[in-house]
């Protein structure tokens, strides 16, 4: 079976549920009257617990309200098509039972039951793929596992990465394979393992592993996070949502709140709001969007999370057509009022500010034929269409509170230009992602660079202006607010066609910077003004004219805006 085959269903799938859920959800966060900072499901390792101590949970682990049918029907409400639950995770405690593994919930708690069993079943009635998490490389439990307590540490108990190979190896044949194998073999068709941080593992025993999973299920798709891109699709960082295109197959897991196994005191949920634009944003990219729950040792998914997850339910039920089976937008850039998707002769536009006149779309190459507003089918859609302006005139009230979704179709495959287009008094975003990079940097979504310590390097975009004039340029870098090192004091020039302009960016005293409690911050630097003359297709560069040596992490541009500030009379 090829890839592409087994990436089907995901492909149309787009939303899946994760849940994590293990010994940690009793301590709920806090050790010995301490609260833990963190992330839940890393509690063992935050506050280093001897491991006979979080052995011992196990014997109060007892989660008798826990109802499969209950969470499967979450997942189903949600409009969530695959569920994916923590097997192991780095604490070692298998949730299912195991004959290899003896650490686990059937045999060690007084539950007695084995959970996946009875989600696998639920999940099946529903049509809701079953899926693994299992921590393939971190076991803080298990000899020869990554992090494992190092008892004869020189510095006394410390968690040791740096496993002796022979032991790691040791490991996976005595421990991972095995597990691997019940998995895949008791509880049906099982539609990925995700797997997680691929720490001290091999290229040849990451893909050891993608070949028992294959071997035993060959539809069964492997995560990235198995390891040295040998997986079948690829995991973006945890919350990390893209701003541009990404290429292949990608997945964001993603938080309700901050944590992803349950913490009594984590009350920071997400708005609706902010859920839906994520979730719409992650389709738009054609990436798929993993969004957690963290249900409490008593088996209790936490009542918020179940509320936000049935609006969003309510809202795919209306315009679901719009994010399953869909792929990722063929505009370079989002438009300023939403997001794009598209599925065979159809775009899709999820509509977030409803316009009080004409919704504006530019850089659409296919002649439109109809267009229907989503939920109102008796609407009557005005368009116009010239050059790359596509113009339609929609009803005056939205239909939707938050993402309101018109449905156009047009003669063939949608294409778009290639180019970032002006949109009306709306300022141009250049983000670092949709550039054409020369020389040696590192570009990522979450990022955007880093390591840009090379005065040679170049980055350059493609640019469509519609009304000439002064332009006002900003330089937006990121820094860890924590780290001075991540700031810096280097001179930029920006030019377009003849003219440029050079200014100072990223210092930290000097750009202010919003105090929300956030560590990483992106401080826009003001450069001066720019002028261009002529409408039309220009290409903006960028490059580094003086670096600051002690800048750690060089140059770390992410974006380059652009707001007219006079028009051309
Ligand atoms: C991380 C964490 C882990 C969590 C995962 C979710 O890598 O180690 O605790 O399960 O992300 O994506």
């Amino acid at each position: 079976m090829t890839r592409e085959e087994r990436l089907q269903w995901w492909n149309e799938a787009r939303f899946g549920m994760f849940i994590h859920w293990g010994l940690y959800a009793s301590l709920a966060g806090e050790w010995k009257g301490e609260k833990i900072r963190g992330i839940g499901e890393w509690i063992m390792y935050k506050a280093k617990i001897p491991i006979p101590e979080y052995e011992s949970l196990a014997k109060g682990f007892n989660p008798v309200t826990f109802d499969a049918e209950a969470w499967a029907e979450v997942a189903r409400q949600a409009g969530m098509k695959y569920v994916v639950i923590t097997a192991k995770h780095h604490d070692g405690f298998c949730m299912f039972d195991s004959s290899s593994n003896p650490y686990n919930i059937v045999k060690q708690t007084p539950f007695k039951r084995d959970p996946m069993k009875e989600l696998a079943a639920a999940c099946n009635k529903r049509g809701i793929k079953m899926c693994f998490y299992y921590s393939q490389a971190q076991d803080w439990h298990a000899p020869g596992g990554a992090g494992h307590w190092d008892e004869i540490g020189p510095l006394g108990t410390h968690r040791s990465y740096t496993r002796p190979p022979e032991d790691f190896q040791k490991y996976l044949d005595a421990v991972v394979k095995p597990n691997l194998t019940e998995l895949l073999t008791n509880y049906g068709p099982i539609g990925l393992i995700w797997f997680d941080t691929p720490v001290a593992i091999t290229p040849e025993q990451s893909r050891s592993l993608c070949d028992l999973v294959h071997h035993h299920q060959p539809a069964c798709l492997v995560s990235g996070r198995v390891g040295h891109d040998v997986g079948d699709y690829g995991s973006l960082g945890d919350n990390v949502h893209p701003v541009g295109k990404v290429k292949g197959a990608w997945e964001t897991p993603a938080t309700l709140n901050d944590t992803w196994g349950f913490k009594a005191d984590d009350h920071n949920w997400k708005s609706l709001d902010c859920l839906l634009e994520l979730l719409v944003n992650c389709a738009s990219k054609g990436v798929n969007y993993l969004l957690n729950v963290g249900p409490t040792a008593e088996g209790v998914i936490p009542q918020p999370s179940v509320e936000l997850l049935k609006q969003i339910g309510a809202w795919l039920e209306r315009n679901g057509e719009a994010v399953y089976g869909t792929v990722a937008s063929p505009f370079l850039v989002d438009p300023g009022w939403g997001r794009v998707t598209c599925k065979g002769e159809t775009l899709y536009l999820l509509i977030k500010q409803w316009p009080a006149g004409e919704l504006k779309l530019y850089g659409l190459r296919n002649k439109v034929r109809s267009a229907r507003v989503i939920g109102v089918p008796e609407a009557k859609v005005g368009m116009r269409q010239e050059g790359d302006l596509l113009a339609l005139s929609l009803p005056v009230k939205a239909p939707e509170k938050l993402f309101s979704v018109v449905a156009v179709t047009v003669d063939g495959v949608p294409e778009a230009e290639q180019l970032i287009i002006q949109d009306g008094a709306a300022a141009l975003y250049l983000p670092l992602v949709l550039g054409e990079i020369e020389g040696k940097v590192t570009v990522s979504q979450e990022r955007g660079t880093e390591r840009w310590k090379d005065m040679g390097n170049r980055a350059s975009w493609r640019i469509r202006i519609n009304t000439p004039g002064e332009y006002e340029v900003v330089v937006v870098t990121r820094a860890n607010k924590n780290h001075p090192e991540w700031f810096g004091n280097h001179d930029v020039q920006v030019s377009i066609d003849g003219a440029h302009v050079t200014g100072t960016v990223g210092v930290r005293d000097l750009v202010p910077s919003p105090d929300d409690g956030a560590i990483f911050q992106c401080p826009r630097s003001r450069v001066g003004r720019i002028r261009i003359d002529n409408a039309g297709d220009h290409t903006l560069r960028v490059q580094a004219v003086r670096m600051d040596p002690t800048a750690e992490r060089g140059l770390t541009l992410v974006a380059i805006e652009l707001t007219l500030a006079t028009e051309k009379t």
